[in-house]
C-alpha cells in the first residue's frame, strides 16, 4: 500500500504521490510539484533522483545485490553466457534454444564492416584514443545504415539495429587496435563464439591463427556479462537523454561511450592500472597511497574504489578477483601488479577513513589486471567495458521509447546576476 508524502512549504501543504517498486523502493512522484507549487527540487548530481521506472536491472548497493532482470549477477555469472545475459536484458526472459540461435546468427551475420570504413581507421592518428575512435565509428555507422536512423523499437529493424551494434562494437574495438599496432583488418570468422571472435579479431595474424585459451575466452565472456547492465549510471543515463530527443540508436549510443570514458566512470579500469604502476615503478609505500588519497587537499584517489550505489561491496568485483587467478594461472602469468592489489585492498579495508566512507573496491579494481594478462593494452579497458555494456545502453533506450518518455531536459535554480544594462565597451 503506497501511502502520500507532504511537502509544506511557506504555509502550504501539497500533497504528492509514492511510487512502490517491485522491491519496496519508494520513490515520490513529483512530476506535479511545479505546476502546483512552482517550486521545483534541487538534487545535483542525481543522488536523489529517479529519472524512471524501469524493468530491467536491480541493485541494492547496501547489501550488494545485482540483478538483471530478476537473475542474480552471481548465478548470470556462473552459469550464463554473455550472448544469453544479452537476450535476457533485451527482451526480458531468458531465451529458448531456438531463440538463443537466432539471436546469436544475427549478431554473427553483422560481424563484418563494410569495406570503406578502412579509410575512416586510416584517417585517424595512430595513437588516437580507441574511445574517440569508438565513439566516432558507432556514429558512422549511421552513414551506413540511413534507412535505419529511426525510433522504432520492435520488429525486425529494431532487431537488426541491435544486431548490428552489438556485433559490430567489438570488430571496431578490434580495428581500431589492430590500426593502432600498424597492422590490417582481421576478417571475423562465425564459427567463434563472441568473445573468441573478439580474441581472434585482436590478436590473429595473417597466417597464424590466435590460439584461444578456454579461460581466457570465459573471463572475457565474463567481463562481458558484468558489465552488461547496471541501471541508471552516467553513461545509461546519457543514452536516455540524447535518445529521449529521438535521436537514432547509433549515435544516442556513440554519447554513451563518450559518457563512460571520464576515468569517474568506465576509465576507472584504466586508471587503477597507471595507480598500481605508479606504485610499483616508483616504489611508493601503501601507506603512503592511502595517506595520498585521504589528505583533502591532495587530487589523489584510490582508483577502484568508492561507489556512488554499493555501500557494502561491488558483486562483480567479487565475482571478477575470483577469475583473475585463474587467467594468471591458465597463462602463466605472475604479475607483481596483482599483489599490490590485494595488498592495498587490505591497507584500505581496515583503515577508518575507507570503513567510514563506505568504500570497497568496484568492478575496475581487478578487472584491469585480468584485462592486462589476457594482452588488451590499457587504453582499450574502456572500449572492452562499451562492449559489454551495449545490451544494457539499448534495452534502456527501448524502455525509453515504449514508456514514450518526453524530451528530457532538467531546469536549474538560477543564481546568476539579476537583469543590468548593457554598457558601451567605451564605458567599460
Ligand atoms: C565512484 C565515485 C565517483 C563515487 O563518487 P560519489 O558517489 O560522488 O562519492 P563521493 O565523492 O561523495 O565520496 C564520499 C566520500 O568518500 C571519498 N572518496 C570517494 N571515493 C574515494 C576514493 N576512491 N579515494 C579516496 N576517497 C574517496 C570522497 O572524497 C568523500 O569524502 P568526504 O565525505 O570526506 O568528502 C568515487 O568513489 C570515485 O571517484 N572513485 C574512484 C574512481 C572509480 O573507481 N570509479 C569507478 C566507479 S565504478
Amino acid at each position: 500500500m503506497s501511502e502520500n508524502a507532504f511537502i509544506e512549504y511557506d504555509g502550504k501543504r501539497q500533497e504528492l504521490e509514492t511510487m512502490i517498486g517491485s522491491e519496496n523502493e519508494v520513490g515520490v512522484d513529483i512530476t506535479q510539484l511545479r505546476a502546483k507549487t512552482g517550486m521545483i527540487t534541487l538534487d545535483p548530481g542525481y543522488g536523489n533522483t529517479g529519472s524512471c521506472t524501469s524493468d530491467i536491472t536491480y541493485i541494492d548497493g547496501d547489501k550488494g545485490i545485482l540483478r538483471y532482470r530478476g537473475y542474480s549477477i552471481e548465478e548470470l555469472a556462473q552459469k550464463s553466457t554473455f550472448m544469453e545475459s544479452a537476450f535476457l536484458i533485451l527482451n526480458g526472459h531468458l531465451p529458448s534454444q531456438s531463440e538463443l540461435d537466432v539471436f546469436e546468427r544475427g549478431i554473427s551475420a553483422e560481424a563484418g564492416l563494410h569495406h570503406s570504413m578502412n579509410s575512416h581507421f586510416d584517417g585517424f592518428p595512430a595513437d588516437a584514443p580507441p574511445m574517440a575512435i569508438l565513439s566516432s565509428m558507432l556514429n558512422t555507422l549511421a552513414c551506413y545504415n540511413t534507412e535505419l536512423l529511426t525510433t522504432e523499437h520492435e520488429g525486425e529493424a529494431f532487431d537488426l539495429v541491435v544486431s548490428k551494434i552489438i556485433s559490430k562494437v567489438r570488430t571496431i574495438a578490434a580495428w581500431s587496435y589492430r590500426t593502432s599496432v600498424g597492422q590490417a583488418y582481421m576478417p571475423p570468422n562465425p564459427k567463434l563464439s563472441y568473445s573468441g571472435n573478439f580474441l581472434h579479431m585482436m590478436f590473429s595474424k595473417p597466417f597464424e591463427e590466435y590460439k584461444i585459451i578456454p579461460e581466457v575466452e570465459a573471463a572475457i565472456d565474463l567481463f562481458f556479462i558484468l558489465h552488461a547492465d547496471h541501471e541508471q549510471n552516467c553513461s545509461t543515463s546519457t543514452v536516455r537523454m540524447v535518445g529521449s530527443s529521438r535521436a537514432n540508436l547509433f549515435s544516442s549510443v556513440a554519447a554513451g561511450v563518450g559518457a563512460l570514458w571520464g576515468p569517474l566512470h568506465g576509465g576507472a579500469n584504466a586508471a587503477v592500472i597507471d595507480m598500481l604502476e605508479d606504485i610499483h615503478s616508483n616504489g611508493i609505500a601503501l601507506s603512503d597511497y592511502v595517506d595520498a588519497a585521504k589528505d583533502k587537499n591532495n587530487d589523489t584517489k584510490l582508483m577502484g574504489f568508492g561507489h556512488r550505489v554499493y555501500k557494502s561491496f561491488d558483486p562483480r568485483a567479487k565475482i571478477l578477483k575470483g577469475h583473475v587467478d585463474r587467467v594468471l594461472e591458465a597463462l602463466d602469468i605472475d604479475d607483481p601488479l596483482l599483489d599490490i592489489a590485494k595488498e592495498l585492498e587490505q591497507v584500505a579495508l581496515n583503515d577508518e577513513y575507507f570503513v567510514s566512507r563506505n568504500l570497497y573496491p568496484n568492478v575496475d579494481f581487478y578487472s584491469g589486471i585480468l584485462l592486462r594478462a589476457i594482452g588488451i593494452p590499457v587504453n582499450m579497458f574502456t572500449v572492452m567495458f562499451a562492449i559489454g555494456r551495449m545490451p544494457g545502453w539499448i534495452s534502456n533506450w527501448r524502455e525509453m521509447l515504449s514508456q514514450n518518455q518526453r524530451i528530457c531536459r532538467p531546469r536549474q535554480v538560477y543564481t546568476g546576476e539579476n537583469l543590468r544594462s548593457y554598457t558601451p565597451v567605451s564605458e567599460r
